[in-house]
């Protein structure tokens, strides 16, 4: 279930003999990787204590609208935007009820009502309050508003009946859960993202490095996660928040970039280098500040910096390499040979010699070059542009 990794899971319970069921439902979501966080109704808690589920979830449980302590830990409408799903499970009779007429006059109401996320029901109840005229109706109503429904099984009761109405088993939900997440074109890919300038230091106070302000870099660290992917961004120094559920590695020079990015290389399926590296860096580093000569001119030393790319271009097990290419002139030409020289599976061709688009402004255009394919994307934000960049890295992934 890799589809739940870092997904966050909003998982309602109420009152309804199948409570105890949610307590290996929480273990479930966590073994698969997700964030819980366990909402439960007045009744629930007459079946369950929260103290198991906030054991199991790791998190606080919260159980009323109006606690002040529980708003200032995450108020109900940060948990409902918090949420990537809501399963409520138990889903009793009541709760559908409340549910289908908009009420929100609880704290699990309120967020299924406030939120965006998918909303998911497991109903649980004797088989003729399953049946009865009026929970079917109810149901049938949410069915239109696109909640969704898994189960009731059918089968014995807790109260003696047998038919409709006993609630899935939990490992049930969390593989229903998990296919929630099955649109994502990156679901379970581990990728490793370069991003912004490298510094090169000359002394203790100057450096020499580019304009890259990260965006780019950032923008597809967004969209992979978006799309589902475990990212590691390596990050030379920009002026950037990190996206959110991306882990990040700050690093200064290109030595150190490279460093970290054969750390844990051999993990990784998608490897992008958006960085804009510097290709030399000063032969010496002055251990004090230079101090300015009597000569009005200044030779430094350089020497070349490992270039990264190639160097994971040329790993055995190499995972799919995607790399850009920024130039001023023959911008095509130039990125068709940096395709073939540092064995990449794709480059992305920059024409930075248009100061509207490629190193620290907001939008970009690109061409997108493989050994057999030529692809312009127009321009707009490095955001869409991110977006566009990671489906067409899956369409030539699932190809392969
Ligand atoms: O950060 P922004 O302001 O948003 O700007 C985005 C960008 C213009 C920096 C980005 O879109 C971009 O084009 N990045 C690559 C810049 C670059 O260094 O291009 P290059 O043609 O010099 O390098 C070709 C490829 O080799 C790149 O994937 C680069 O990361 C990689 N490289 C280069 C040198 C080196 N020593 N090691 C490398 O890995």
């Amino acid at each position: 279930m890799q589809r739940l990794t870092n997904k966050r899971i909003l998982l309602g319970i109420t009152g309804g003999i199948a409570a105890y069921k949610s307590a290996e439902l929480t273990r479930a979501y966590k073994a698969a990787g997700a964030d819980v966080r366990v909402v439960m109704t007045p009744a629930a808690r007459e079946f369950i204590t929260p103290l198991t589920l906030q054991a199991l979830s790791g998190n606080p449980v919260h159980t009323a609208l109006l606690d002040p302590e529980a708003e200032a830990g995450m108020g109900h409408i940060e948990l409902a935007k918090w949420a990537d799903l809501i399963v409520v499970a138990p889903a009793s009779a009541d709760f559908i009820a409340r549910l289908e007429s908009g009420m929100a006059n609880d704290l699990l109401s309120t967020l299924c009502l406030a939120s965006d996320a998918p909303l998911c029901l497991a109903p649980a109840m004797n088989q003729a309050m399953w049946r009865s005229t009026a929970t079917q109706g109810n149901v049938f109503q949410l069915l239109q508003n696109k909640v969704t429904f898994w189960g009731p099984d059918s089968g014995e009761q807790a109260c003696g009946d047998v038919g409709p109405g006993r609630m899935l088993e939990p490992n049930a939900i969390a593989e229903l859960s998990a296919t929630m997440f099955d649109k994502q074109l990156l679901s379970g890919k581990i990728v490793h993202i370069t991003a912004g300038p490298t510094r090169e230091p000359i002394d203790p106070v100057r450096y020499i490095s580019n304009h890259s302000s990260g965006k780019m870099g950032y923008a597809l660290a967004q969209a992979a996660q978006e799309a589902g992917a475990n990212v590691k961004l390596i990050s030379g120094p920009v002026n950037l928040e990190c996206p959110d559920r991306v882990s990040r590695i700050k690093v200064e020079s290109a030595e150190q970039m490279l460093a970290a990015v054969l750390d844990d290389i051999a993990n990784c399926d998608i490897f992008i280098g958006c960085a804009a590296v510097a290709d030399y860096r000063p032969a010496v580093i002055e251990n004090n500040k230079m101090k300015k000569g009597s000569s009005d001119t200044l030779s430094l030393a350089l020497v070349k910096n490992p270039d990264i790319i190639a160097t994971v271009g040329q790993l055995p097990d190499k995972p799919f390499t995607l790399g850009f290419a920024a130039e001023t002139q023959n911008v095509v030409e130039y990125a068709r040979t940096k395709l073939a020289s540092k064995n990449l599976d794709m480059i992305a061709a920059n024409d930075v010699s248009n100061s509207d688009i490629g190193f620290n402004s907001d939008e970009n255009a690109l061409t997108l070059i493989s050994q057999n394919s030529e692809l312009k994307l127009a321009q707009t934000s490095k955001t869409k542009l991110a977006q566009q960049l990671i489906e067409h890295i899956a369409e030539q992934l699932t190809s392969a």
